[in-house]
């Protein structure tokens, strides 16, 4: 029997619910009473590894169908109570959207992608027809319907997620961190998305980093500590809490206007340096397609250079590129005087990937740590400042995203290169990590080393960068798509 809940406009409510996941003997997550209303937009804040995640999967049935664990309490989703709902189950009360939208497509046509949950509900093709009509119209899909997936940049791929999600009919949505990878146009897109879907009376639960976007659709936040809800607020009172506060609780800036005009007059203001590293007729590719040519860059030893420019610009494929990933041999790299062949980039370049998922390649996060180390001990000021001393025996899988994150940040870092590239180092870390981050790029300026920033962070870039390029005014001789 699926008990009804007792008053029908709340859609969601927890009471004295707890987390445990079957690897780990902490509490990943326990909320002590919760409830969100049906149309309400509610947000997850709180620091890296706090447990927004963990509470996600406890909504959208992805603990304990995929994630094993221990639940207890009482969670009711709709009019389904915890113990009476199955994944399935769930896929019919909540849909989901991740940070990383490429990890649940699952065809190459946009439009069969977005009829994909509802053919595999079995829903009839009438149905199908009129609801892709209408989401559609809602999320203004015309033009990308018969796209490639594989050609969509990183905020088009995320409209998809979300539209999919949409596609499910269900009242409630869940998203974890979906604007992390975007750029600037690509957050203004996912802002009006939820817009509409909110207008619409779905209830939606969004764990964020990134709150500045959110302040005119959040009716409430939840603010959550080491594993536990700290206390849940109202949108008003949220957005009333001082600089301080907010620096106590270790909550990004809900204002990011006055960084990004200093990133925009700082690009605007870029002159190539006398020496150092020198990049001239550099070709850059995506996998075996031509982008873009630099014809001159030259950047000095001892800084943090910012790599800015929107979602599909070619800012991953140059540090591909120039980490010799990419085919490219015919251009001139050099460094301090050196010519640097492709083949013998990587041994003096450390890349920290965008997706950090893809580095993580042994089974304990202390081996990962080690890689690609020449010495023995780890350095204990690393690992603290960036969290990781109590995760050194851990599955690198089973981290949470900003885990993971700070884990290959910090292995790049204990390898003795001479040049850093990151991209988009700082999309799952939370203030003071970002704080971190910070300092310890800092320490590598200082040593002499050169380190490449990719990033839409405007609050990082303007506050760590010595300089900034624009990646859209470096390519030269670009081809037209196709
Ligand atoms: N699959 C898992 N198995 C074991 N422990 C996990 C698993 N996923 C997360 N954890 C742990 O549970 C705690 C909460 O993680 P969670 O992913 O919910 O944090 P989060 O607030 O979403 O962090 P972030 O901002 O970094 O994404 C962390 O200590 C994390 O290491
Ligand atoms: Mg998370």
């Amino acid at each position: 029997m699926v008990s009804q809940l007792s008053y029908p406009k709340i859609q969601l409510e927890a009471r004295n619910v707890q987390l445990r996941y079957a690897s780990s003997q902490t509490i990943a997550c326990q909320v002590g009473a919760l409830q969100v209303k049906k149309g309400e937009c509610l947000v997850l804040c709180g620091p890296s590894g706090s447990g927004k995640s963990s509470f996600l999967h406890l909504i959208n049935g992805l603990v304990p169908e995929y994630y094993q664990g221990e639940i207890e309490g009482s969670l009711r989703i709709g009019p389904l109570s915890y113990q009476e709902s199955s994944v399935e189950e769930s896929a019919y009360q909540v849909a989901s959207v991740f940070q990383n939208p490429a990890t649940q497509f699952f065809h190459q046509e946009v439009l069969q992608e977005l009829v994909f949950p509802c053919e595999n509900q079995g829903m009839p093709r009438e149905a199908i027809s009129n609801r892709l009509a209408e989401v559609v119209e809602q999320c203004q899909l015309t033009s990308l319907l018969h796209e490639d997936m594989e050609k969509l940049s990183g905020g088009q791929k995320q409209v998809v997620a979300i539209s999919t999600a949409a596609m499910q009919g269900t009242d409630i949505m869940v998203f974890d961190e979906p604007t992390a990878n975007l750029d600037a146009r690509g957050v203004e897109r996912v802002q009006e998305l939820l817009r509409v879907l909110k207008k619409q009376g779905k209830t939606l639960i969004i764990a964020e980093h990134r709150l500045a976007y959110l302040k005119e659709i959040a009716d409430s936040y939840a603010y959550f500590r080491e594993g536990t809800l700290i206390e849940a607020t109202s949108a008003s009172g949220f957005l009333a809490y001082s600089e301080e506060k907010r620096q106590e609780l270790g909550l990004r800036t809900s204002d990011t206007a006055p960084f990004q005009a200093q990133v925009k007059e700082m690009a605007r203001a870029f002159t190539n340096d006398p020496t150092g590293l020198i990049l001239r007729q550099f070709r850059v590719h995506h996998q075996a397609k031509y982008l873009y040519q630099v014809n001159e860059l030259v950047l000095a030893a001892g800084q943090v250079v910012g790599l800015i420019g929107a979602n599909g610009s070619g800012k991953t494929s140059f540090a591909r590129s120039l980490v010799g990933l990419e085919g490219d041999k015919t251009g001139v790299v050099s460094w301090q005087g050196e010519s640097l062949p492709a083949r013998k980039r990587l041994a003096r370049i450390a890349y920290v990937m965008q997706d950090v998922r893809q580095q993580l390649i042994t089974e304990r996060v202390e081996k990962e740590l080690r890689l690609g180390l020449g010495i023995d001990q780890l350095d204990e000021d690393v690992l603290r400042a960036f969290r990781l001393s109590h995760l050194l025996d851990r599955h690198p899988m089973s981290l949470s995203m900003g885990e993971q994150q700070r884990l290959i940040i910090a292995a790049s870092l204990f390898s003795n290169k001479e040049i850093f590239i990151f991209d988009e180092p700082s999309s799952g870390l939370d203030r003071e990590q970002m704080e971190q981050l910070a300092a310890q790029l800092e320490l590598l300026k200082s040593k002499g080393k050169l380190v490449l920033l990719i990033s839409h962070d405007d609050e990082l870039l303007a506050r760590i960068c010595d300089k900034v390029v624009d990646v859209e005014k470096l390519a030269m001789g670009k081809e037209a798509e196709g």
